[in-house]
C-alpha cells in the first residue's frame, strides 16, 4: 500500500490536489502498488514489463475497467468501451478504415479542413489554444471519417458536450460511489443533457447518410452497410454509439498533444526555427500530400517528444476478470487496475533527463527506449485504432500552423492537469503572421 493513506478517504486528497504528481510519485514505491480512493482499492502497475504483459500476452485476463464503465455514457457498445467478442467483432469491422494505406486518402480532407481554421486567426489576438486545437481536430475527424463539416457554433456545442461527458466520467471513476450517480444533482443533469445533445448531433449525420447513401463512402457508410454474424444490419443505437465513440476518442487526445507542442515551441525558439525551415522547404514545392508527409521528419520528432512528455493517457484502467498472476504478483479477480503512460514516459530510469523536451531523442542514431516503454497509444489488442490517423493529423496541423504563424506565449504559468487527458491548465498564445510568400506558394 502506498504511504499517505488517510482513514475513510484513503489517497483521495493527493489524487484531487495534484493527480499527476501523485501518480508519478507512485512509481518510486515498486512495480505494483495499491492505493485506496474512498471505498475502492486500486492497483497501480508501474513496471513497464508488467504493463506490457497486461496489455499484450495477458490481455484476455483483463477487461477495460472502471474508467471505461463510466465512459459508457457515450454509448454502451462503442468500441473503446466494449469488451470480449463484441469488441473483437467491432474492431475487425472498423479497422480497415484506419489502415495505413487508408490514411493517405484522408490527407486531403485533413488539409482542407485545417487551412480555413488557421487562415481565420487574427494576428495579435490571443487564442485559447486548447479550444482552437479541439475545434480543428474534431473538424478533421468529422470531415475525414463522417464527411461532415459543421459550422463553428454547432461544432463548439458538440465539443462542449464531449467535454462535459468526459468530466463526468472521470469524476465518477475517481469517486466510484454508484448511488451518487443517480442523484438529481446539477452535474448529473448536465451530463445527461450533454449525452443527449451529442447523440442528437451524431444522429443527424447518420440520417443524412441514410437519405443519400450513394453520396458517401466513409466509416458511417461502412457501419450502415455492415452485417453482424447472422447477416442482420447493425441496430441504429449501436451505429450511433460507434460514431459518437470515435468522435470522443479522436478529438481531444490529438488536440491536447498539439496544444502542448506549440507551448514547447513558444519557449524553444531554436526548435521553432528548425521547424520553420523544414516546413517552408517541404511546402515550397506545393500543398501537403501523403507523399510529402514523411519528409516532415523534424515535425514528426516534435510530435513524438510531445507524446512522450505530455502523454494524454495519464490514467487508464483495467479490471482482472479472474485471479491473475502478473509477474510475481497475484491480482485477485475483480481487482481494479490503473496504468499511466504519462508517468512511465517521465521515468528517469528509462528516459535520461526526462523532463527536458528534446525532439532529437528520437533521432534514429540515438538509443531508443526499450520495448514497451513508449506507449502513448497503449499496446496489444486494445491499442489505439487511430494511431496512424493521429500521427498524420498532428504532423499536418503542426506544419500548416507553422507555415503561416508563430504562436507567441503570454504571461502566466502553464501546468499539466490530469483530466480525461493531460491538458494544459490554461494556454493562451498570440498568433504572429510570418512571411506571406511561402504560404502563397504552398496553396
Ligand atoms: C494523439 C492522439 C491519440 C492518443 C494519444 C490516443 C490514445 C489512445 C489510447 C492510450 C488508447 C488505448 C486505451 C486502452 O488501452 O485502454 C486508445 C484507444 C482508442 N483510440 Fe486513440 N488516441 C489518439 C487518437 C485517436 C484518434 C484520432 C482516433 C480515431 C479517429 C482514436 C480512436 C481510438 C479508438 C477507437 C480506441 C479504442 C480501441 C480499442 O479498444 O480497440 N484515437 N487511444
Amino acid at each position: 500500500m502506498a504511504p499517505g493513506k488517510l482513514p475513510l478517504v484513503g489517497h483521495a486528497i493527493p489524487l484531487i490536489k495534484d493527480r499527476l504528481a501523485f501518480i508519478q510519485h507512485l512509481r518510486t514505491h515498486g512495480p505494483i502498488v495499491r492505493i485506496t480512493v474512498g471505498p475502492k482499492t486500486l492497483t497501480v502497475v508501474n513496471s513497464p514489463e508488467l504493463m506490457h504483459k497486461m496489455l499484450t500476452s495477458q490481455a484476455d485476463e483483463f477487461t477495460k475497467g472502471l474508467l471505461f464503465e463510466k465512459l459508457k455514457l457515450f454509448g454502451k457498445d462503442a468500441l473503446p468501451v466494449a469488451d470480449g467478442k463484441p469488441h473483437l467483432r467491432r474492431r475487425r469491422l472498423m479497422q480497415p478504415a484506419f489502415h495505413r494505406q487508408q490514411i493517405a486518402g484522408y490527407v486531403n480532407a485533413m488539409r482542407t479542413t485545417v487551412e480555413p481554421y488557421v487562415a481565420g486567426w487574427n494576428g495579435g489576438t490571443p487564442l485559447d489554444l486548447k479550444t482552437e486545437m479541439q475545434l480543428m481536430t474534431q473538424g478533421v475527424v468529422m470531415s475525414a471519417l463522417f464527411s461532415a463539416t459543421p459550422p463553428r457554433e454547432p461544432a463548439y456545442k458538440i465539443l462542449h458536450s464531449v467535454d462535459t461527458v468526459f468530466k463526468t466520467a472521470l469524476r465518477r471513476a475517481l469517486l466510484p460511489v454508484s448511488a451518487l450517480e443517480q442523484l438529481p444533482t446539477r452535474g448529473n443533469r448536465k451530463a445527461r443533457a450533454a449525452g443527449t445533445a451529442l447523440r442528437t448531433a451524431v444522429a443527424d449525420i447518420i440520417a443524412e447518410h441514410r437519405a443519400h447513401p450513394d453520396a458517401y463512402d466513409d466509416i458511417v457508410s461502412l457501419l450502415l452497410t455492415a452485417q453482424d454474424e447472422t447477416g442482420a444490419a447493425l441496430p441504429d443505437d449501436e451505429i450511433l454509439s460507434e460514431v459518437t465513440g470515435l468522435l470522443a476518442a479522436g478529438s481531444e487526445t490529438t488536440a491536447v498533444v498539439l496544444a502542448w507542442l506549440f507551448h514547447e515551441l513558444g519557449r524553444n525558439p531554436d526548435m521553432e526555427r528548425r521547424l520553420h525551415e523544414e516546413v517552408d522547404s517541404v511546402l515550397a514545392e506545393g500543398p501537403i500530400t501523403a507523399e510529402r508527409v514523411p519528409r516532415l521528419a523534424y515535425t514528426r520528432r516534435l510530435v513524438s517528444e510531445t507524446l512522450r512528455l505530455y502523454s494524454p493517457a495519464w490514467l487508464v484502467t483495467r479490471k482482472a476478470v479472474e485471479d491473475v498472476r502478473l509477474g510475481e504478483f497475484t491480482l485477485p479477480a475483480d481487482t481494479d487496475v490503473i496504468w499511466s503512460a504519462y508517468a512511465l514516459h517521465r521515468d528517469p530510469d528509462i528516459y535520461p533527463d526526462p523532463l527536458r523536451f528534446d525532439p532529437d531523442r528520437w533521432l534514429p542514431e540515438r538509443p531508443q527506449p526499450p520495448k514497451g516503454a513508449f506507449i502513448p497509444f497503449g499496446s496489444g489488442k486494445r491499442m489505439c485504432m487511430g494511431d496512424a490517423f493521429a500521427w498524420t493529423e498532428a504532423t499536418i496541423i503542426t506544419a500548416l500552423v507553422a507555415n503561416r504563424w508563430r504562436l507567441r506565449p503570454t504571461h502566466g504559468t502553464v501546468r499539466p492537469v490530469g483530466a480525461i487527458t493531460t491538458h494544459p491548465s490554461s494556454l493562451r498564445m498570440v498568433p504572429e503572421l510570418r512571411h506571406h510568400t511561402v504560404v502563397g506558394k504552398a496553396r
